[in-house]
């Protein structure tokens, strides 16, 4: 339990909050106005500021890691100024070559930046031969200068990871006199060998295959756009009817595939569970306002048909509601978002024929814009070149969506409620015998939004339930299980009006972010489970007289409660940020 005071007293900040209007247009570009992205970064007076930067992070658990000395490779620190519009940063990757060990047990990415003076929050993305590795979003500095971390366990891609590649870093900033903040980032990746297991002896045959269907994959298939771009190695998904796909060919020994998806939203749908429906938009004549309700998901698509859906988690950048939320902790998943699985096994049987298959890629109700691109992970049979399966069955519904909207001028209620279900289960006879994957997902979304009055103020709840099982057997023995629930809560209240008495304007934001989860895992016979529960709630005002902020307060808590069959973490931060009189400027 810790709890701390990081006075801003000193910080000018510049805020400026947008309700209909746009005011910024060059100095803007991949940004909109809304209520929740005030324009807001903060600043100092004097831009030169030698005192020492403040350190960012995630509330996340540590990384398990063994007892030994890992081999690293590493990036010399690359600096990221006005790189819109510019190809991604490329650097050649190679394995360390002094690794006494070829054993690893954990495998680590690390980002590390620092950023001095005024810059928005900016997303940006690691791939390494067109896999991503990590979709991130920086922190937002300030004149005394930030830096923060990020590290990531990317055992999974170790097959990826033993090659040489071509590493792509794509982080889309702007620096010029106003945004003067260049973003310096290292990357390094740590192998930890494995440490000497002195008892473990060969298991039984059944147990080496469930041991080899649960470690990391011996191919990764990119799903991303080719090298080279100027924008990101993701698809940009900017409307409903924009499908992202690819080709693509498995080889013909594979045994298990799964898909793993990355998303990210932006502009018109960086808050899309608090976008107003079209209808209350239409009769109210608003303009520039984003609109076609608060329900997406990303569809994925395989030959035409759906195998997969993802409910995104509502991850809020750093800039996001409420940039003095994010001081010096970030929102939920902000620094590290979460990808997300989709288990095509049981499809297997339709594409080990050697042939051109493609994946698709939707996103309902998208607007402008979604980033999205998947890695697909394939277990090959290291004793066959050829092995056979069989769809057995595939349910898929179409999405279940009603809104109940009521409507008076500016203020309205509209509930709206979404479900969704996708099941499949096919067999894949190879060297590790005859497996028989099921797996099924299921989705809950209920969505309540009350615009009060007359607009100004609007409170958004919503709830995403998330079910997900994987069952792997061999006629007469388990292979491999998962079932996970998880729980996604988004509540946002948003208030602003005038204090004639004081003549300023007051804005006022509240928000909870919730993301639950309970997991078990049984390779074979061995069982795990954990849950996670992480909350945080974050309050904040502001008054603003003449676009000049006169005083802000913003207060974040969060609780991170990890509970385990390897170990247990618990956290329960509080931060407060004031900031009284000291706002001298403000740009228009
Ligand atoms: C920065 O501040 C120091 C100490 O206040 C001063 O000596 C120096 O000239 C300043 N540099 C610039 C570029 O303003
Ligand atoms: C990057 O690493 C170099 C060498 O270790 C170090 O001097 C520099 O401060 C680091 N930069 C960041 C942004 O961490
Ligand atoms: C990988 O790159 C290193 C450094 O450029 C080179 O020495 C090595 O031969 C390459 N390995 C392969 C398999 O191409
Ligand atoms: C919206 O615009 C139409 C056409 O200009 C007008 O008839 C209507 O009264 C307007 N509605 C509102 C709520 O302003
Ligand atoms: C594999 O198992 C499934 C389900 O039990 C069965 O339908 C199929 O015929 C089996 N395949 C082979 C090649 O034995
Ligand atoms: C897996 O799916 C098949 C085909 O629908 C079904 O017959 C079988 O009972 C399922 N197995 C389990 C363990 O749910
Ligand atoms: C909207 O609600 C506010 C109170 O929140 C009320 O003062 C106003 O009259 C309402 N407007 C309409 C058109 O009903
Ligand atoms: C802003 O929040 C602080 C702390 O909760 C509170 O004391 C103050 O009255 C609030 N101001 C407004 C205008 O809501």
């Amino acid at each position: 339990m810790a709890s701390s005071l990081y006075p801003l007293l000193h910080a000018l900040f510049l805020l400026l909050l947008l309700l209909r209007q746009p005011l910024f247009s060059t100095a803007n570009f991949h940004r909109t106005s809304s209520r929740l992205r005030p324009q807001a970064v903060l600043q100092d007076a004097a831009l030169n500021d030698s005192r020492p930067p403040t350190r960012f992070f995630e509330v996340t658990k540590p990384i398990k890691l063994p007892n030994t000395k890992p081999c690293s490779y590493h990036i010399p620190q690359h600096d990221f100024g006005f790189t819109y519009g510019k190809p991604p940063f490329l650097v050649d990757y190679t394995p360390p070559s002094n690794c006494p060990s070829k054993k690893f047990s954990n495998i680590v990415l690390e980002f590390s930046a620092t950023c001095k003076g005024r810059q928005f929050d900016r997303i940006f993305g690691v791939w390494l031969g067109g896999v991503e590795l990590l979709r991130s979003c920086t922190a937002e500095p300030s004149a005394s200068g930030i830096i923060w971390s990020v590290e990531k366990d990317i055992t999974r891609y170790y097959s990826l990871l033993r090659k040489n590649q071509t590493l792509a870093v794509f982080l889309g900033n702007l620096v010029d006199s106003t945004y003067t903040g260049v973003y310096h980032v290292n990357i390094s990746i740590h192998f930890y060998p494995a440490e000497e297991n002195l008892n473990s002896e060969p298991g039984s045959s059944w147990e080496n295959s469930a041991s080899s269907y649960h470690s990391p994959a011996d191919l990764i298939l990119p799903f991303s756009r080719n090298l080279p771009l100027n924008d990101g190695l993701w698809f940009e998904i900017d409307s409903s009817s924009k499908i992202a796909s690819k080709e693509f060919n498995v080889p013909q020994n594979a045994y298990r595939a799964l898909l793993e998806v990355y998303v990210s939203f932006h502009e018109n749908d960086e808050f899309w569970y608090s976008n107003l429906p079209n209808e209350y938009i239409e009769a109210n004549n608003l303009t520039n306002t984003p609109g076609n309700g608060p329900f997406r998901e990303v569809v994925v698509t395989l030959d035409g048909e759906v195998v997969g859906a993802i409910w995104p988690f509502t991850v809020v950048y750093t800039g996001g509601i409420n940039p003095l939320f994010w001081r010096p902790i970030s929102g939920i998943g902000s620094f590290d978002l979460p990808s997300y699985n989709i288990e095509i096994t049981p499809f297997l049987g339709r594409i080990l024929d050697g042939k051109d298959h493609v994946l698709g890629f939707t996103v309902t109700n998208a607007l402008n814009v979604w980033y999205v691109d998947a890695n697909l992970h394939l277990w090959l049979d290291s004793k066959s070149t050829k092995v056979e399966g069989e769809l057995l069955k595939h349910i898929s519904l179409p999405l279940a969506l009603s809104v109940l909207p009521k409507m008076k001028g500016l203020n309205g209620t509209f509930f709206t409620n979404a479900r969704r279900s996708i099941s499949s289960s096919g067999w894949v006879k190879s060297s590790l015998g005859n497996i028989t994957t099921n797996w099924t997902q299921s989705f809950d979304y209920s969505n309540s939004m009350v615009l009060e009055s007359n607009g100004n103020s609007q409170t958004v709840n919503q709830i995403i339930h998330f079910n997900d099982i994987v069952l792997a057997k061999l006629p007469s023995s388990p292979i491999y299980s998962t079932k996970s629930h998880k729980k996604f809560t988004s509540y946002l209240y948003s208030n602003s009006f005038d204090d004639r008495g004081k003549g300023t304007s007051v804005y006022q934001e509240k928000v909870t972010l919730g993301f639950n989860e309970k997991k078990s895992e049984a390779v074979g016979l061995e069982l795990s489970k954990s849950s996670l529960q992480n909350v945080q709630e974050a309050k904040g005002n502001m008054s603003v007289k003449k676009k000049l902020v006169v005083s802000a307060f913003a207060g974040t808590q969060q609780v991170y409660k990890y509970d385990g069959s390897d170990f247990c973490y618990l956290r329960n931060w509080e931060t407060h940020a004031l900031d009284k009189g000291s706002l001298t400027s403000i740009l228009a």
